[in-house]
């Protein structure tokens, strides 16, 4: 099988759609793995039955911030491999650094033993984190990393001196997306994903997320009040308040008011509670800063990271933490301060490697500062085209992440069953874009790498992508 190379320009037929470039033999390999996926893979949250009907689209290698598939069609990467990749696929900085640390170790274990790049990459974590944060924890998924944080926090306050049980519950956020652990499902608070496992989940208890609200202050929004009440009468028994700081991503890229994450982390403080700030979507870059917190000057006790750290390279995960929650660990043995809790691939090398680069990169090109100027292009373009588009009632998000609500032409909600955020998502692959739905919220996430070409390529294809869907719906 011989795929065009990836520097040759796709075909594309008259409608813009990505055009086969692959002679019989390519399209027959192409036909076999697909018959192997549909046979054999159970895929993540996806409607297996519609799923095995459809031809499945295969990834077989990328470049940049271009997907090719078995038959050599490129896809502009739009939602950057579900939010992690940060400076394009095949970067040839973060290849070799991935490739020298093969060349060492591919994995040791991490309970009982160091390894090189996993001790620089928490020194280097520390010094990029919000002040404060001084300790690193690793593990491997957005999920774990959030599980350890929530597991830390449990645990600092029975090992106060003296014990504290009676701290030990959690206050997390309506529409919170934290993961698919059992841990993570339990501060989640998304009923679609999280409404079936109840019974497997501790309580939580939930608030309302303001919303930025053009006009309306944090202080006069009614969420901003119950929230305050609501932590106010957890006072003495809160371990934790969990948050997505800045944006609520699987909610539907739900900008919070600004002030919002700063009052919220005055609340947690005098209510004597940890602040847990999940940045796995947000973190690096996403929002236009390192870190979501930054936007308001917040300092969270404990925060979660994966999916950016490395670039969008490996599965790593990091939850940091101050030296007051480290210390509650500190002891003599027989005291079983330890935090009994690990995976087996805690720190990989490999990955810890590709952080370290993508890190490097950051700073070697200026990836924020080079940010800024694409943001403004994206918004202005989104605001252009979408503007007025009968079939978008919100545009909204920060930095590079951007949810459009859909509607119907007389603008009001459309049933969940309708799936018109996948008719989007066809329409837009059939143009040579990847999407991504939540419900009916369509997803733009493109890599920080993105150029203005591609970012205004990627908005006018969502624009056509929404009106075809609704033409011939
Ligand atoms: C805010 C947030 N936390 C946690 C997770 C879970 O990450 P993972 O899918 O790597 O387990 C996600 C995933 O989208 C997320 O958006």
């Amino acid at each position: 099988m011989r795929p065009a190379s990836p520097s040759a320009k796709p075909r594309r037929t008259k409608g813009g759609r990505p055009a086969a470039t692959s002679p019989p033999a390519a399209r027959r390999a192409a036909a076999a793995v697909a018959r192997l996926d549909r046979r054999f893979v159970w895929h993540p949250f996806t409607p297996m039955r519609e799923w095995e009907a459809e031809p499945p689209l295969i990834i077989e290698r990328a470049r940049g911030v271009r997907l090719y598939d078995l038959q050599g069609r490129a896809y502009l990467d739009g939602v950057s491999s579900l939010w992690c990749n940060v400076h394009g696929h095949r970067q040839p900085a973060i290849d070799r650094a991935v490739a020298a640390q093969l060349r060492q170790v591919a994995h040791t274990t991490m309970l009982g033993l160091g390894n090189v790049p996993a001790a620089r990459l928490a020194a280097r974590l520390v010094r990029l984190a919000p002040r404060g944060l001084t300790r690193v924890f690793y593990s491997d998924s957005g999920s774990t990393a959030v599980e350890a944080a929530l597991k830390i926090a449990f645990q600092f306050w029975l090992q106060q001196r003296p014990p504290r049980p009676e701290r030990g519950e959690f206050l997390a956020f309506e529409n919170a997306y934290h993961g698919d652990t059992i841990g993570a499902v339990s501060v989640g608070g998304m009923p679609l994903f999280h409404a079936k496992y109840g019974r497997l989940c501790f309580a939580a208890a939930r608030a309302p997320m303001p919303r930025a609200r053009p006009g309306v202050a944090v202080e006069d929004q009614p969420e901003t009040r119950a929230c305050q009440r609501l932590i106010e009468r957890r006072r003495g028994r809160l371990a934790a308040v969990i948050v997505e700081p800045i944006v609520q991503g699987a909610a539907g890229i739900v900008r919070a008011a600004p002030g919002f994450l700063r009052l919220l982390a005055g609340w947690t403080r005098a209510a004597g509670a940890l602040l847990i700030a999940d940045e796995v979507a947000t973190g690096f870059g996403r929002t236009g800063r390192m870190f979501a917190c930054e936007h308001e000057g917040v300092s969270p006790d404990l925060l979660c990271l994966a999916k950016g750290l490395t670039g969008g390279y490996l599965p790593l995960a990091a939850t940091l933490a101050t030296e007051r929650v480290y210390e509650g660990f500190l002891g003599a043995h027989a005291d079983l301060r330890t935090f009994f809790h690990g995976h087996t691939y805690t720190g990989n090398p490999l990955a810890c490697a590709a952080a370290l680069a993508s890190l490097d990169c950051f700073r070697r090109e200026r990836t924020l500062t080079r940010l800024r100027p694409k943001i403004a292009l994206l918004w202005r373009e989104l605001r252009a085209r979408l503007g007025g588009h009968p079939h978008v009632r919100d545009i909204r998000g920060e930095g590079f992440m951007v949810g459009l609500e859909l509607c119907d032409a007389a603008g009001r909600e459309i049933p969940f069953q309708d799936r018109a955020g996948h008719r989007v998502i066809r329409e837009a692959r059939a143009r040579g874009v990847i999407l991504r739905p939540l419900g009916n919220v369509v997803v733009l996430m493109p890599p920080l790498a993105m150029e203005a070409r591609d970012i205004e390529r990627l908005v006018a294809v969502t624009a056509d992508s929404i009106t075809a869907a609704f033409a011939e719906h």
